[in-house]
């Protein structure tokens, strides 16, 4: 039994740089054609030459793969009409971290309303920027996105010209709210689609499955899954993988962030057949994305086949998903 996807898309990646970057951008850039590229770097990437700078090196981590880096400048309250202007042509979305909430945020927003991202929202409704939003209130862990979604709404609502994508969405009520404004999106992420709280650490604790927004109830679960496998027209895959060195991850003071950029596409054709829904992965993977940010990406045709494979338990020092495990798919061509 084979699938082809034709164009997958990550519309939420962390590449980081430096050595890093080398292990995990050609692992992203085998298998999808085009990802949106997380600006959390340290320092964060603010200025159109750190744009530029940082995708030359993404490329050139790449290698021989062909891959299109969608980048992303992190979210200032202060950007001016005449920045951004100049930034267009360079970036493909901005992205806005509460300050703090999440790994290198530190550089964030403190006060996330309508009034103070007044100057920037503007000059991005106006020249039509999108914004992807890590929606977190520094709030009790598991009600931090419930607490963010009257946020998006107001934002939503006063800026009706602006694509607001809510990343990375873990709860039934990010789903709801989506179909309350017509400028809202979201990107739901493998892992979110897979586990709850309960796999995190409901026995031994799982500092490989320890992220941000942590994972929820079942219910929350089964909301991001019936949306994702519906492939429903406001949602595209983000996997947001986020690679941390093993030292970093297997320690007191885990690190967040889930790396599955490289068993991203097996795993959820695996999930899609498992619930008989196979026919709708292209819409998730790469169709609904296209129309979100009306898009054209580079070619990349990915041939997966029904033949077992089994996760390496380390990438250098990066522990995936599902290390050491068997998993059903494998890709078996790619062009
Ligand atoms: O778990 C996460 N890791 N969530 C984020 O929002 C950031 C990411 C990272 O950069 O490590
Ligand atoms: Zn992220």
């Amino acid at each position: 039994m084979e699938i082809t996807l034709n164009k997958p898309l990550d519309m939420h990646l962390h590449l980081r740089d430096n050595e890093m970057l080398k292990t995990v951008a050609p692992l992203s850039a085998k298998t999808f054609s085009s990802a949106i590229i997380m600006p959390n770097l340290v320092p964060p990437v603010t200025t159109i030459e750190d744009v530029i700078s940082y995708k030359e090196r993404i490329i050139e981590a790449c290698g021989d793969e062909s891959f299109d880096p969608l980048m992303t400048l992190f979210f200032k309250d202060d950007y001016s009409y005449d920045f951004l202007n100049s930034a267009k042509e360079h970036i493909f979305a901005i992205k806005l971290y509460p300050a703090g909430i999440t790994t290198n945020s530190e550089g964030g927003v403190s006060t996330i309303d309508s009034e103070t991202l007044k100057k920037t929202l503007e000059a991005m409704s106006e020249l039509g920027i999108p914004l992807c939003v890590h929606g977190e209130s520094d709030g009790f862990v598991m009600d931090r996105e419930k607490e963010f979604v009257p946020i998006y709404e107001e934002l939503a609502t006063k800026f009706p010209n602006l694509k607001i994508i809510m990343e990375h969405i873990t709860t039934k009520d990010s789903v709801e709210a989506l179909e309350r404004h017509s400028n809202l999106y979201a990107t739901i992420t493998l892992h979110h689609l897979l586990i709850t709280l309960d796999d995190v650490a409901g026995g031994m604790l799982h500092p490989h499955l320890f992220c941000k927004p942590i994972a929820k109830r079942p219910e929350d679960r089964a909301a991001l899954l019936k949306v994702a496998l519906d492939a429903h027209p406001k949602v595209m895959f983000g996997s947001d993988s986020a690679p941390h060195p093993k030292h970093a991850k297997e320690s007191c003071g885990c690190a967040a962030g889930v790396f599955t950029a490289p068993i991203a596409l097996q795993v959820l054709v695996e999930l899609f057949e498992k619930h008989d829904k196979l026919e709708n992965l292209q819409k998730f993977i790469s169709d609904n994305a296209q129309k979100i940010y009306n898009f054209k990406p580079c070619e990349k045709v990915v041939t997966l086949e029904k033949k077992s494979f089994i996760v390496p338990t380390s990438y250098n020092d990066v522990i995936p998903m599902y290390a050491g495990k068997e998993i059903s798919w494998s890709i078996k061509s790619i062009s």
